[in-house]
């Protein structure tokens, strides 16, 4: 089998993440979650107090910022490290999810990130996801996949998830809050959420984790 670039884009929080992961084990692939760079990023910028409406302290801001990801010794999972400590524990509160696609939408933030997530993918053998992997990192990915799903489902599977990790929160903000990011991140100017033209979709609002995996993976094996 040749070594190809899976790169998997869809609305928040229809299992993306989750199903490229495990993708990615099948394959024997890296498995890159471009979210999480995002998030990164909105938690350095929350952190330092930087006005993401002035161009220069968010540029200033970029030039501080390291990231990688490595696997964290202690829970044994890939992570992503912030200027060599792991955030992976401080990325996924309500807080920084709200404000994340506010930065994202800043194309210098886009450019930053963009460039290091291109070059993750040159040696292939990668999965990919997030909003423009198909349209903008990887253009000629050899599997583009747009995952979506009702959003409601989303929304309660979304909570479920946010709950068994000890966070309270209401249907109601989850909802309110997917939302509000894919209307924010498919209009935004630089690099929006759009379906790739010659993306498959997989739609998962009645499938299973296994089940998408399987889909995800059955289509790799065919163009691998
Ligand atoms: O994938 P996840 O829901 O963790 O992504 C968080 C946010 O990061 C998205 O809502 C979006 O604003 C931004 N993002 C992006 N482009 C990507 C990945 C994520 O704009 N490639």
């Amino acid at each position: 089998m040749k070594k190809i670039i899976i790169a998997i884009d869809g609305h928040a929080g229809c299992g993306k993440s989750t199903t490229a992961k495990a993708v990615a084990r099948k394959m024997n692939y890296i498995y890159i979650d471009t979210g999480a760079m995002y998030r990164a990023t909105t938690y350095y910028i929350l952190e330092n107090k930087i006005d993401i409406q002035d161009i220069t302290e968010v540029k200033k801001a970029l030039g501080e910022i390291s990231l990688r990801f490595a696997i964290n010794d202690v829970t044994g999972n890939i992570e992503i490290y912030l200027n060599g400590e792991s955030a992976e524990s401080k990325i996924r509160t309500m807080e920084i999810t709200s404000k994340v696609s506010d930065v994202a939408s800043i194309p210098e933030v886009r450019h930053f990130l963009v460039d290091q997530q291109q070059k993750m993918g040159t040696e292939k053998g990668i999965v990919m996801d997030g909003r423009d992997i198909g349209t903008v990192v990887f253009p000629n990915a050899e599997l583009k996949v747009f995952m979506t799903s009702d959003v409601e489902v989303r929304a309660k599977r979304r909570q479920i998830e946010l709950e068994s990790k000890g966070e309270q929160v209401n249907f109601e903000d989850v909802l309110e809050d997917l939302k509000n990011r894919d209307h924010l991140d498919s209009t935004r100017k630089e690099g929006p959420l759009k379906v790739a033209q010659d993306a498959r979709i997989v739609d998962t609002t009645n499938t299973t984790i296994e089940e998408q995996i399987d889909i995800i993976y059955q289509l790799a094996k065919e163009v691998a």
